[in-house]
């Protein structure tokens, strides 16, 4: 169970925080999808081609990217975006694209055919999307995603807006339950599940353990 655990301080992206995110972002999904643990040399050159997609995400795409810090540093991520601009669109697909071709074979098909699979199952409602949340690896299970989700459900709770997400593992799963997402659906996409989350709006609050 994460705890309390480690004191950041949250805060919107500034321009020149871009780089810094987005090596967090590459670092926390440099070794997933695949299915089994990457040897470092592998896994590094695949946050290389990773980068230029997640630098495109952050600094580009619409949304508002908040980034948790502890001692200045940049430890985690969460872009935040309204409906109904979340999902990419076919043209910021296209614009990505010459990014994504530099990414290794499998993965920048995997990553179309999910992105056209998460954008049928986005709710054509109002909603608050999370895409995506990230810690960097050798602070996950610290608490700092939870303070970030936190953050999200003032937010929403704010606007009173629901909130929404796609992830892709159990544990992800039963984190976001903590935060009064439900799951709502799921798809398995090349051999991998997806689940979809829903958060009504002013949903119910995050328990007190969860640091
Ligand atoms: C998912 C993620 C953002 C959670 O942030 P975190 O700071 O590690 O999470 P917290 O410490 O606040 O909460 C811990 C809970 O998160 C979940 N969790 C998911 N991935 C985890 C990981 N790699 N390490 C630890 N906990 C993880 C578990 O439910 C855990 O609860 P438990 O301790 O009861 O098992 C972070 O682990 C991460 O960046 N993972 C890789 C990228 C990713 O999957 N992002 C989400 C995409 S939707």
């Amino acid at each position: 169970m994460a705890t309390a655990g480690e004191s950041v301080v949250i805060e919107t992206m500034g321009p020149a925080d871009l780089a810094e995110a987005t090596a967090v972002v590459n670092r926390a999904f440099g070794h997933r999808p695949v299915p089994r643990p990457l040897p470092s040399d592998k896994r590094l050159k695949r946050e290389r081609r990773l980068d230029p997609i997640h630098r495109t995400m952050l600094g580009r795409l619409p949304g508002q990217t908040l980034v948790a810090r502890k001692e200045g540093r940049i430890v985690g991520v969460m872009r935040v975006v309204e409906w109904p601009r979340c999902q990419v669109s076919p043209r910021q697909g296209l614009a990505m694209l010459p990014a994504l071709i530099g990414v290794v074979r499998w993965d920048w098909l995997r990553w179309l055919i999910c992105r056209y699979v998460w954008w049928r199952h986005d709710p054509r409602r109002p909603h608050l999307h999370i895409d995506p949340l990230t810690v960097d690896t050798e602070l996950q299970g610290r608490g700092i995603g939870s303070q970030l989700l936190r953050r999200f459900c003032e937010l929403a709770d704010g606007t009173s807006l629901p909130g929404y997400l796609e992830t892709d593992t159990p544990d992800n799963v039963r984190l976001y339950q903590r935060f009064g997402f439900e799951v709502t659906g799921k798809a398995t996409i090349m051999g991998r599940t997806d689940w979809f989350m829903w958060r009504p709006a002013g949903g119910q609050k995050p328990s007190t353990n969860t640091g």
